[in-house]
């Protein structure tokens, strides 16, 4: 499998309960590397654009207000298969639902505040990390 690159956010959960290290330990376990990392204060603008495909969803007021509540993390994670290999570490949306020693697992508190986001797919993620990211910020 191909070195790929994905978008993965430190939720305002994960920031508040200072959980930065101990997540970010999880992602470089397990192969990846971050490549580019940031500390950010979303503004409700910043927070709708990014999560514009769920702006006709029920949760997407709640999510909004969620991802402006406090200081997030956002970092370009790169390894074999990254899009893939997150979406393992982070587990299932649903913290309820997420495999034992998966992030959400661990550290979720609900499905809203579930302590991570990371690209559903290559594509994304490079909307995603151009969304946050200038090239030369990026370090492989
Ligand atoms: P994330 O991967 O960041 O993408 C969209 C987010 O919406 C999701 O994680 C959840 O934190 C949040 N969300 C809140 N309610 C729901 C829901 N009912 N279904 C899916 N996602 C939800």
């Amino acid at each position: 499998m191909a070195t790929e690159r994905t978008l993965s956010i430190l939720k305002p959960d994960a920031t508040r309960r200072n959980l930065t290290g101990k997540i970010n330990a999880k992602f470089e376990a397990a192969g990846l590397r971050i490549v580019a990392q940031k500390r950010l204060q979303l503004s409700v603008a910043q927070a709708e654009a990014f999560y514009g495909v769920h702006r006709e969803r029920g949760f997407f007021r709640d999510l909004v207000t969620f991802m402006v509540s406090g200081p997030v993390v956002v970092q370009v994670l790169e390894g074999e298969g990254a899009v893939a290999a997150n979406r393992e570490i982070m587990g299932a949306t649903n913290p309820a639902n997420a495999a034992p020693g998966t992030v959400r697992a661990e550290f979720a508190e609900s499905i809203e505040a579930n302590s991570v986001h990371g690209s559903d797919s290559a594509e994304n993620a490079a909307v995603e990390i151009a969304f946050f990211f200038a090239g030369i910020e990026i370090v492989g």
